[in-house]
């Protein structure tokens, strides 16, 4: 995701916050000043979309203002629903995108029931959460795929995110795992 160049003071006071764990306010007021404002998702990221769903239902987590659904082709599915933990974030969703079978909600991805899914799209915010919240939360994905879906998700470095690409082994049987440009993607199935 690309962001807005935003000034010392306020870059160091979402520092501030994330180090003593208001993480919820740091990504209200960062949403709040267009930090993480974009037009678009990157086609690498629609091409993948496309190919993994083919018409089914998407569960998109840390959908941000809501991009996707509108960049992607006629047919890509039958239901987008995107999720994200801030609700400033998903108001500008829902006012931005006014598209049949699209819905947005606010909750964590700790929080989420299940529900039956074609396509899970976690891009860039798995990493957010510590390893057992990651390994319930992939547990529940699982659940929500069934034996025909797919769970994919993206992160700038596998370096960098070591902790997570483990945990993603470690709990989804089948995996692939390769570069995604100059990131690194993950494709699990039940
Ligand atoms: C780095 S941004 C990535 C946005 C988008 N997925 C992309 O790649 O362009 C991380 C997003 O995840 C959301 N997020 C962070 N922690 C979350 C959580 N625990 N549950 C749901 N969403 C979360 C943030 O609000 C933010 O929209």
């Amino acid at each position: 995701m690309k962001f807005k160049e935003a000034p010392i003071p306020k870059r160091f006071y979402w520092l501030v916050l994330n180090t003593l764990g208001f993480q919820k306010a740091k990504w209200e007021s960062q949403f709040r000043s267009g930090y993480w404002d974009q037009d678009e998702r990157s086609s690498r990221t629609v091409k993948l979309v496309e190919s993994l769903c083919r018409g089914g239902k998407i569960v998109e987590f840390g959908c941000g203002t809501g991009t996707l659904p509108g960049s992607l082709a006629p047919g890509t599915f039958s239901h987008y629903h995107g999720i994200d933990r801030s609700k400033e974030a998903i108001r500008r969703a829902r006012a931005n995108v006014q598209m049949p079978y699209v819905s947005f909600e606010c909750c964590q991805m700790q929080d989420w029931q299940p529900s039956p899914a074609s396509l899970i799209l976690a891009e860039e915010c798995l990493y957010y959460l510590t390893t057992e919240e990651q390994r319930a939360f992939l547990a529940k994905c699982l659940l929500a795929i069934g034996s025909t879906g797919a769970i994919a998700v993206m992160v700038h470095s596998a370096k960098r995110h070591r902790r997570t690409v483990e945990t993603f082994k470690e709990c989804v049987p089948k995996c692939e795992m390769s570069p995604f440009g100059h990131r690194f993607l993950m494709i699990g199935r039940a």
